[in-house]
């Protein structure tokens, strides 16, 4: 059974780690007041649109609000047609599906898990407004193949880049291909805002605009003798000028706070160096699973540079004899480790059953739905803990 010290450093749930650093920079904004949508913000925001290779970008208070903008910025209403994938987090689906879209679900690719391009196109109606390809697990989507689709039928793309911060196709960074990108600071992601967190990346400045204004109240304000105008937080620096202020449109509030933007700016500055210890864990484990029988290591594509938000495993239960629930059970009674299984694909779910949806409609995404675990491969992994997981990996087959 692992220590705790094992348990700690194979905790799935903990995707970064803080340091020195984070603090000192949590405890600057605090001694400044720690506002909202300050300047720690605005430079968050400058630093992560540089890293992404986009002309903008805005921070959000999570990775749901990042979609949820996105699609509202993009005017999806009831009646529209918004294409996902099954295999993903409920948020990308809920994004659409809460502004009145129907969600067309197309099957994954069985190598990457991500969407399969050469699905797509028979999935596109006159009333698709929107494709939300997901970079699921790190590994960015075949955006070469998707973006041309979606070009010649004049389809919106938002990259749901929530677990792939850092990752590259062809030489670009997630959230550099889309519309929008959309990212999540969740405690689980790559680097974190303190538990909660998003951005929303775009090289479109009308789109900005849009996005700017649903963020935070459609809020614009007057300078009197510029006329010049502003939006939310960036009327502070009007100071005198500051005179009226109006409202486009009812929006939300999904702003950050700076302390959270604060440690994003440290956080951002890692990424790379976390990323990289990230790439050398699953390396480990490509060699030390590869020649478990019934175990499937993760594929890379040609061309991507995957950031293993987390390392995905198939179990195939004949060669292994033991099943996907039984692995995870064991897993955590036998050796003290918690895996995880993400997802179930969405067609199971009530909220989509409710929707038309059933079982047996999308094969490849079922039986990841059936088969696929997902391991700690975080930067927090030491040498120790990782040849403890292999080891137990090794052990409860056909134990
Ligand atoms: C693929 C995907 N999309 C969207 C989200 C939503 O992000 P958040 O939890 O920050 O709202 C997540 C996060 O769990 C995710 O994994």
């Amino acid at each position: 059974m692992a220590t705790p010290a094992l348990q700690h450093d194979l905790a799935i749930q903990f995707g970064s780690e803080y340091g020195p650093e984070e603090e000192a920079a949590v405890l600057e904004v605090l001694h400044n007041n720690a506002p909202t949508s300050g300047q720690e913000c605005i430079e968050f925001e400058r630093e992560f649109a540089a890293y992404c290779g986009t002309r903008h970008a805005r921070a959000v208070s999570n990775g749901t609000a990042a979609l949820f903008v996105s699609m509202v910025a993009l005017g999806i209403k009831p009646g529209d047609r918004v294409i996902t994938t099954p295999m993903t987090w409920i948020a990308t689906a809920a994004a659409p599906a809460t502004l009145g879209a129907t969600i067309d679900f197309v099957d994954i690719d069985p190598a990457t898990y991500n969407l399969d391009p050469r699905q797509l196109e028979a999935a596109i109606t006159p009333e698709t407004k929107a494709i939300i390809p997901v970079h699921l697990y790190g590994q960015v989507c075949d955006m070469g193949a998707i973006l041309e689709i979606a070009g010649r039928h004049g389809v919106a793309v938002v990259e749901d880049a929530a677990q792939a911060v850092g990752a590259e196709y062809q030489g670009r960074k997630s959230g550099s291909f889309g519309v929008t990108g959309c990212f999540s600071f969740h405690e689980q992601k790559n680097m974190s805002t303190l538990g909660e967190g998003g951005m929303i990346t775009t090289d479109d400045d009308a789109l900005f605009e849009r996005i700017m204004l649903y963020r935070s109240h459609c809020t614009r304000a007057y300078g009197k003798e510029t006329k010049y105008c502003q939006f939310d937080r960036e009327q502070r620096p009007m100071g005198k000028q500051f005179w009226w202020q109006d409202f486009d449109d009812v929006g939300y509030n999904f702003r950050m706070t700076d302390i959270q933007a604060a440690v994003g700016r440290v956080q951002l500055k890692k990424l790379d160096g976390l990323n990289a210890r990230r790439a050398a864990n699953a390396a480990r484990l490509d060699a030390g699973l590869a020649d478990v029988p019934g175990i499937t290591c993760p594929t890379t594509l040609a061309g991507c540079k995957h950031t293993y938000h987390l390392y995905p495993i198939m179990i195939d239960p004949e060669q292994y004899g033991r099943d996907k629930t039984d692995f995870i059970y064991d897993m955590l009674h036998e050796r003290g480790i918690k895996v995880g299984a993400h997802y179930n694909p969405l067609n199971w779910s009530t909220a989509f059953k409710n929707r038309g949806y059933g079982e047996g409609q999308f094969p490849n995404a079922e039986r990841v739905g059936r088969q696929l675990v997902t391991l700690p491969v975080g930067p927090r992994l030491t040498a120790e803990a990782l040849d403890y997981l292999i080891e137990s990996i090794r052990e409860l087959c056909r134990g």
